[in-house]
């Protein structure tokens, strides 16, 4: 029977040594937690990076981890230190990822880190070659893997390949900076389908595609000597019933952890006053910095809420061995820490600041409690956090602030959209959602969960596999011409 083989660099499940075992925990990210559902109903299988170099894993724990990744229907990708070095912490994550988010002063060009790209994407080609069979269609995943799918196209021209960019691409004039600018758009070029989150991606996309490659470009569709590629946008949704049905087991049977409890008793000793919560991987494109000082402009131009507010602050540590991570946490610590001296009184703390990663449960507790979310990236993506929010809100109430530069903006356009740059913007949209009457937050909230539940990420994949074998029929079609 043909399968789905999805490949991304990072599996859903990432492996530690606890005590000599290994012990699996589920991956933190959009594009692990989005695809997870997508993968959990097919009968495909999904390659990737363990999280363990092969210098972590002793002889001895080679079998489990093989045992542990089999038991979720996937193949794991053997990388050395020295490729997670020069791949993942070198030119995704130094180079690619700073850059499509607009970060030029953080994007580092360096030599090696594209020779690390170039050979870890090797790495890959093979394991998806020796997992591919006939009539199997492959989906290849996100900015780490950008060459993966020419060099798959070159050994299997008859596999059906897609490919999903979950980041922003940047404009022609940002992207033209890359030395390598010309590879990339070739390595992308070896699918059948591109998918990008909005059009404005895709537009910027095809600009590049034309102006470097000078291929003739159409409104989605790219003609290549022999085949035709396809670009179109698919804003990626959540598994809506996932979020909302674990919301509304959560309010039936409360004061379950200790965090619920630790909300409670906030709750209890001020109960007219309101959460403000954010989630984040601790990462410089999500805008954390900015808003810890909007926060305190915004103190400090209504007073009147010292007491009455808190912002519960969750970010998950990521990437911490890139420089810019790292001056991020200490930025951070140091921010929290001074808002934290300067406005807190005996009874009061405005700022509740979690580095950690925490289970799903304790996700639903701050989700459900938290009558305000405030999402500030500078450049996002999507941004899943933003949906997931407002998918447990089961009683409708609730104020979403999101930042115009997240994608998910565009389709929630219910939520107080602001600039994460201008904070008398995100100070006044604080005090709009802290004081919006329960039936205006009840109207907002209702289009927004009709539209989530609907456009929920089965539908977003169900949407790109259908206009995947679409594509199989166009490259007859050239062929026959
Ligand atoms: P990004 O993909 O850039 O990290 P998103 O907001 O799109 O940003 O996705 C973040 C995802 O990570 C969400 O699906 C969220 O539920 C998940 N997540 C956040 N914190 C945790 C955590 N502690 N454990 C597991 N998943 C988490
Ligand atoms: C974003 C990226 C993913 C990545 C995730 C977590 O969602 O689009 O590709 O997996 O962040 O980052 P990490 O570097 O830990 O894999």
């Amino acid at each position: 029977m043909s399968k789905t083989i999805i490949i991304s660099n990072r599996l859903p499940l990432q492996l530690q040594i606890d005590n000599k075992k290994i012990k699996a925990t589920p991956s933190v990210g959009g594009l692990a937690t989005g695809m997870k559902s997508v993968h959990r109903d097919s009968n495909g299988i999904w390659i990737g990076w363990t999280g363990l170099t092969e210098e972590e894993i002793p002889a001895d724990l080679r079998d489990e981890v093989v045992d542990a990744t089999i038991k979720e229907q996937c193949v794991p990708v053997s990388l050395s230190e020295e490729d997670i070095d020069g791949f993942y912490y070198g030119f995704s994550n130094r180079t690619i990822w700073p850059l499509f988010h607009y970060f030029m002063e953080y994007t580092e060009f360096e030599k090696e880190s594209w020779q690390s790209y170039v050979e870890v994407n090797e790495k890959y080609a093979e394991v998806v070659l020796d997992n591919i069979e006939e009539g199997d269609t492959v989906w290849v995943h996100d900015y780490q893997l950008m060459l993966l799918p020419a060099l798959i196209k070159k050994e299997r021209p008859d596999v059906q390949i897609g490919f999903f960019l979950h980041i922003p691409f940047p404009s022609y004039e940002v992207f033209r900076t890359l030395p390598w600018r010309e590879e990339i758009l070739k390595g992308l070029l070896g699918s059948d389908l591109i998918g990008f989150h909005t059009y404005d991606y895709q537009r910027h996309f095809l600009s590049s595609v034309s102006r470097i490659l000078r291929h003739e470009v159409s409104f989605n569709e790219i003609t290549l000597k022999d085949r035709i590629v396809t670009v179109n946008s698919y804003p990626m949704g959540i598994d809506y019933d996932k979020f909302s049905e674990a919301a509304a087991k959560h309010d039936a049977a409360k004061n379950q952890s200790e965090l619920q409890r630790r909300l409670d008793l906030h709750i209890d000793s001020t109960p007219d006053a309101k959460m403000i919560l954010s989630i984040d991987r601790l990462d410089y494109s999500k805008g954390i910095a900015n808003r810890i000082r909007a926060y305190e402009y915004f103190l400090e131009k209504y007073p009147e809420f010292k007491e009455k507010v808190r912002l519960v602050m969750l970010a998950v540590p990521s990437r911490s061995n890139v420089p810019q991570y790292q001056l991020l946490k200490k930025e951070v610590d140091e921010l929290v820490g001074r808002i934290n001296g300067k406005f807190a009184s005996v009874s009061w703390t405005p700022i509740w600041y979690f580095y950690r990663s925490m289970p799903f449960e304790n996700l639903i507790d701050l989700y459900t409690t938290c009558e305000v979310a405030l999402l500030t990236p500078i450049r996002d993506g999507m941004n899943l956090v933003a949906k997931e929010y407002v998918a447990t809100r089961t009683d409708k109430k609730g104020v979403l602030i999101l930042s115009e530069m997240a994608g998910a903006a565009q389709e929630m356009s219910e939520a107080l959209i602001i600039n994460p740059n201008n904070f008398e913007e995100i100070a006044d949209a604080l005090k709009q959602a802290i004081e919006m009457p329960e039936a205006e937050q009840i109207k907002r909230n209702k289009f927004l969960q009709k539209r989530l539940k609907r456009y929920n990420v089965e539908k977003w994949a169900n949407d790109f596999m259908t206009s995947l074998k679409d594509t199989a029929h166009k490259s007859d079609i050239v062929k026959a011409i």
